[in-house]
């Protein structure tokens, strides 16, 4: 590579960098500086500074500074090379000779590209083709619109076909290969479309360019999603799927989520309630959420609430942590158990996606609740093991003013904790945010999980609301809790139990809810009863009912 300091220096020194960012960003003229809103957040008045003289922008709102290489890196996706080679054109100079193997390397990158993106068509144009109408009814019944469909590239692989169409097109079977297209039997040699009868979800890098695919079996085919091979123009690791979509939701101003899965993307996309980005398949890594972070100062992470979905958001938390920069975070979301944001969608439309988001806690709560519930907190010893445990959870951020800030704002807490347990037997209240627990005894896990059913199953808690109102809980938050249940259902007897967790989670009792969600996986994880239906429920209240009446009668 022979591009030298001396070739960028005269580039800098040649390019305007005002008419490169002016392009899509209104500069003022203030002085010898230009001032705009900053592209790279969202703003209201312009703290965004381009220095011509010096070739240089810097934000004041949220701190991005750097050059024009930068500035098409940044929000063009362009690398290195790409943003110089853009430059060049710009300044008329010619970009300096680059060596024969990288040209050779190019040529090849160039046609692995251009094989893919054939592919891509495609598998799309089977859609509208006799072979292709499972793909398409498939896509509709999921409730895609065409727009949706045609904005994602999605298609359809058919049993076979790819590969003669790949040839006849003159990509031979080595660049087939590399694109992950083909593959050869083992034992005998034939070759054969590696997607075979799925749906086809084209992976694109940041500027729209197909580098891989995900695709979906129909039916119960194993593996239910299978993926391109990772090859030289993919690192599953470092894409995140949706990226052009997403940012045109962000430019204007929708939130962003971090999902799961293909189909999160593209239905939390369609709802036009938020953008979203998802890995393929594996964990978030750190260089996804810097991607992410390039889009949005704040994602969203959308966890599961089952225990795998807990853990993994205790590992993203654990990830997230020592990359912490000033004004960079995420806030952590938590589906109802077993569902993904295109479930809620598909159940309740934008709205339940509004409430999941609205209900999103933020980083240093999650961290500080996940690390509470470890413990037994009304026993001296563990709240000594929480307090080394989060602190040492503080430490591992590595920028000094955050680690500092996130360091005081946990001790305040620790403070407080200590200022209730020393105020002797005062209540640990439920409910606030230092989400201090009780421990769990019997009593109070019968209540949690009648509470829990009584949730799930409203139409048997108007049925026996009389004798549930004469019940006494024993414990004043689920007593609380049991009350304002009551009040919500004799005003909306429809409701059904997310609309009322939903009522109960806006009305203070949000960490009561979790609670009870773990008391119930608890027994689940125990009992292996993962469904409970009507008449069970109906069962296990009233048995529950008996536990609580039976001591007092004696
Ligand atoms: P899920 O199994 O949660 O499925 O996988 P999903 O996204 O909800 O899919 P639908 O709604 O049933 O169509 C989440 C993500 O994990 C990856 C895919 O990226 C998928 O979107 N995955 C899943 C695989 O890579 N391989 C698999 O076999 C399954
Ligand atoms: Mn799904």
């Amino acid at each position: 590579m022979t591009i030298t300091p001396e070739f960028l220096e005269n580039l800098r020194s040649q390019v305007s960098l005002s008419s490169v960012i002016g392009k899509r960003v209104k500069l003022t003229k203030k002085g010898s500086r230009f001032i705009g809103l900053c592209p790279f957040h969202g703003e209201k008045t312009p703290s965004f500074n381009v220095n011509d003289d010096e070739g240089f922008y810097h934000c004041f709102g949220c701190g991005v500074s750097g050059d024009a290489i930068s500035y098409l890196r940044e929000t063009d996706g362009l690398n290195f090379i790409e943003s110089v080679r853009e430059l060049s054109g710009i300044a008329g100079l010619a970009m300096p000779e680059i060596g024969p193997i990288d040209k050779a390397k190019q040529e090849r990158q160039k046609n692995l590209l251009s094989c893919l993106d054939y592919a891509a068509s495609f598998f799309q144009g089977n859609l509208g083709k006799v072979d292709g109408k499972r793909g398409l009814d498939y896509l509709k019944e999921r409730g895609l619109s065409e727009q949706i469909v045609a904005e994602f590239r999605l298609g359809y692989a058919t049993h076979s076909g790819l590969f003669s169409h790949l040839q006849q097109r003159g990509y031979g079977e080595e660049i087939s290969r590399l694109a992950g297209l083909i593959g050869i039997s083992e034992h005998d040699g034939q070759k054969y479309d590696y997607f075979r009868d799925r749906v086809i979800f084209p992976i694109e890098n940041r500027k729209g360019m197909v580098i891989a695919f995900g695709a979906r079996a129909m039916g119960g085919a194993q593996p239910k999603y299978l993926n391109s091979p990772d090859s030289p123009s993919f690192s599953k690791k470092s894409v995140l799927y949706g990226w052009l979509q997403a940012r045109e939701r962000v430019r204007r101003n929708l939130p962003l989520l971090l999902v799961e899965g293909y189909m999160d993307v593209i239905a939390v996309t369609a709802s036009q309630k938020a953008a979203a980005l998802a890995p393929l398949g594996t964990a978030l890594t750190e260089e996804q959420i810097g991607l992410a972070w390039k889009l949005h100062d704040e994602p969203i992470l959308c966890f599961d609430g089952d225990r795998p979905g807990q853990n993994a958001a205790g590992k993203a938390i654990e990830r997230i942590l020592p990359i912490l920069e000033p004004s960079k975070s995420v806030r952590i979301a938590t589906l109802p158990e077993g569902k993904d944001p295109d479930d809620i969608i598909r159940a309740e439309g934008g709205n339940g996606l509004l409430r999941i988001i609205s209900t999103a806690s933020s980083l240093v709560d999650a961290a500080w609740y996940r690390k509470a519930s470890l413990y037994d907190l009304s026993l001296p010893e563990q709240r000594a093991a929480f307090w080394q445990e989060i602190r040492k959870l503080v430490r591992t951020i590595a920028h000094n003013q955050t680690r500092a800030a996130f360091g005081d704002e946990i001790e305040r807490r620790i403070q407080t904790m200590r200022a209730v347990s020393r105020g002797g037997n005062a209540p640990f209240r439920v409910g606030n945010y230092l989400s201090v627990r009780r421990p769990k005894t019997g009593a109070l896990r019968r209540s949690q999980t009648l509470l829990g059913l009584l949730i799930a199953f409203p139409q048997i808690t108007i049925d026996k609301i009389e004798t549930l109102s004469e019940l006494d809980f024993g414990n004043l938050d689920c007593e609380k809790m049991k009350n304002h249940l009551f009040d919500i259902l004799i005003r909306e007897p429809d409701l059904d139990e997310d609309r009322i967790r939903y009522h109960l989670s806006e009305s203070g009792y949000k960490e009561l809810l979790i609670q009870i969600d773990e008391t119930k996986n608890e027994l689940l994880l125990n009992q292996k009863e993962l469904n409970v239906d009507m008449d069970e429920a109906r069962q296990r209240i009233d048995e529950i009912i008996t536990l609580f009446l039976t001591p007092r009668r004696r």
